[in-house]
C-alpha cells in the first residue's frame, strides 16, 4: 500500500500535535484514509531544537530550514502550513498550490485575508486548500457548515471562537483573577497567539468569523467588513454586575443574515446565563449554527492546543488521502443584498455602566435622555458607594432592543452631563434568539 507523504511547514504547537497523532493513531488513520499518512519532512527555524523534540517523542523524519525544497519535493503530495503568521506562510502556500500540492493550513489570518485568492489558485491548479484547523481548533465546524448542514439556509451563527479570551473571562468570573495573570498562563499553555493582542483585541476571533461567515452565507471572505472589539476593556466590575443581572460576559463572534445584508461582528457580549454558550468555560470553544431546516445545532470542543488543533489537521489529511474533492467553493463577488452592514445599523439590547455623582436629580437627567431618544429601559441597578466616603456610585442600565447608532447618541449626551464622572461603559447583550 503506497503512503501519502506529507510535509510540515512548522513544527511548533500544532505541528507537534499533528505528528504525534499521526504516529500514535497510525493504525486507525491508515484504515480510515485507505493508505498510511507519513510525515516525510518538516521545516523549522531551529533544527537542533526540533530534532531534540522528535527524539524525545520517539519520531524520526528529516528536518530542514528550506521551505522551498520541501514544497518542491516530488515525493510529498500534501503540504501542511503550520507556521502561522503572514510571511513566509503566504508565499509557501501559494508555492505549494502552484506546485500542484494539496495544502492544509491552520492559519486563520492567512485564510481570512488571502483566502479568496488562494482558493481561486487551488481551483485553477485542481488541488485542495483545506483549513478546518484554522477555526475553533478541534471542532469540525467547517465540515459541519459545508457538508453536514449543506441542506440549510443558514440564518445566523454565534460562537465563542477564541480560547484564550474565553479562558481569561472564565477565570475573571469564577476566581476573580487578574487579566494579565490569566493571559500569561494562557501563553504558557500554548493557547495564545504569538502576538497575544490578536487574542485579547478580537483579531483572532475576527479571522475565524470572517471564514465562518463566508461559508455560511456563500460570500467571498470579507475580513475588512467586520466590526471588531476585544476584551481588554472588560473589568471585574462589569463581570460581577452582569452576573447580578443574570448574564455572563463572553467574547462572541456573530454572523447573521439580515434583510439588507450580513452582519459580522466580534465583541464581548452579555449572554443570558440559561444559554448553553454562557456556560462554555475555559479554553473551550462552541459555535451555535441556526439553519432553516435543522434549527439550532451546537458544536462544542477544545478551541486551541496541540492535539485538539492537530486533530483537525489530520481530519483534513484523511479526507485528502481518500481523494476527497474540494468542498469549499466561495463565489467571487458579493450580491448587493449581501453587502456587509454598517456597525451602527444593527440592533440589540445594551448594558451601560455609568459612574454618577451621588445626589438627587441625576437619575431624572439620565432618564430624560433615554426618554427623548425613545430608548426603552429594561432594568436599572444602582449600587451603594464602594466606600463610605465615595461621592460617586455606579449606575447600570439594560436597554431594550435599539440600534447601536441611537444608543451611541445617548452616550454622547450622557457624557456631556456634569454628573457623569467617567466614560460610559457600553456592552452589547446577545440573547441568541
Ligand atoms: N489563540 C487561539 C485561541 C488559538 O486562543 O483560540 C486557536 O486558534
Amino acid at each position: 500500500m503506497n503512503a501519502v507523504n506529507i510535509g510540515l511547514l512548522g513544527l511548533g504547537t500544532v505541528g507537534q500535535g499533528t505528528a504525534t497523532i499521526l504516529a500514535r493513531n497510525a493504525e486507525e488513520i491508515t484504515r480510515r484514509a485507505g493508505v498510511p499518512i507519513r510525515v516525510a519532512g518538516a521545516v523549522v527555524r531551529d533544527v537542533a531544537k526540533a530534532e531534540a523534540w522528535t527524539a524525545a517523542a520517539g519520531l524520526s523524519f528529516p528536518i530542514t530550514t528550506d521551505g522551498d525544497a520541501l514544497i518542491n519535493d516530488p515525493d510529498i503530495q500534501i503540504v501542511c502550513e503550520l507556521a502561522g503568521g503572514e510571511e513566509p506562510a503566504h508565499r509557501w502556500t501559494r508555492a505549494a498550490l502552484e506546485a500542484g500540492k494539496h495544502v492544509v493550513t491552520a492559519n486563520k489570518a492567512l485564510i481570512a485575508t488571502h483566502g479568496n485568492e488562494l482558493l481561486a489558485l487551488a481551483r485553477d491548479k485542481r488541488v485542495s486548500l483545506r483549513f478546518e484547523p484554522a477555526v475553533a481548533g478541534g471542532i469540525p465546524v467547517i465540515k459541519a457548515l459545508s457538508e453536514g448542514l449543506a441542506a440549510n439556509r443558514i440564518e445566523w451563527l454565534a460562537g465563542i471562537i477564541n480560547g484564550t479570551g474565553n479562558f481569561i473571562l472564565s477565570e475573571m468570573a469564577s476566581r476573580g483573577r487578574d487579566f494579565a495573570d490569566v493571559l500569561a498562563e494562557a501563553q504558557s499553555l500554548g493557547y495564545a497567539e504569538a502576538d497575544p493582542t490578536f487574542d485579547v483585541e478580537g483579531i483572532d476571533a475576527a479571522h475565524k468569523l470572517a471564514i465562518l461567515g463566508a461559508i455560511a452565507f456563500d460570500t467571498p471572505i470579507d475580513f475588512d467588513s467586520l466590526c471588531i472589539e476585544g476584551i481588554s476593556g472588560i473589568t471585574g466590575v462589569d463581570v460581577a454586575f452582569a452576573e447580578q443581572l443574570g448574564y455572563r460576559i463572553k467574547h462572541l463572534g456573530v454572523a447573521r443574515r439580515r434583510e439588507h445584508g450580513v452582519e459580522l461582528r466580534v465583541h464581548p457580549a452579555l449572554i443570558p446565563m440559561k444559554r448553553l454558550l454562557a456556560n462554555v468555560d475555559g479554553v473551550m470553544n462552541a459555535v451555535v449554527i441556526h439553519g432553516d431546516a435543522v434549527g439550532s445545532t451546537l458544536h462544542y470542543g477544545a478551541g486551541a492546543g496541540a492535539e485538539a488543533t492537530g486533530s483537525a489537521v489530520v481530519a483534513d489529511l484523511v479526507d485528502l488521502a481518500r481523494g476527497g474533492s474540494e468542498p469549499i467553493s466561495l463565489p467571487s463577488t458579493v450580491p448587493d443584498k449581501r453587502a456587509a452592514l454598517e456597525p451602527g445599523d444593527f440592533s440589540c439590547p445594551f448594558y451601560l455602566r455609568l459612574e454618577v455623582t451621588d445626589q438627587p436629580g441625576v437619575m431624572a437627567a439620565v432618564a430624560a435622555i433615554f426618554g427623548t431618544l425613545e430608548i426603552s429601559i429594561e432594568a436599572i441597578l444602582q449600587k451603594e458607594p464602594a466606600a463610605h466616603e465615595d461621592t460617586t456610585v455606579p449606575l447600570i442600565l439594560l436597554t431594550r432592543t435599539v440600534t447601536e447608532a441611537r444608543v451611541r447618541d445617548a452616550i454622547t449626551q450622557l457624557e456631556a452631563l456634569e454628573d457623569i464622572v467617567s466614560p460610559v461603559v457600553l456592552l452589547r447583550v446577545e440573547t441568541l434568539d
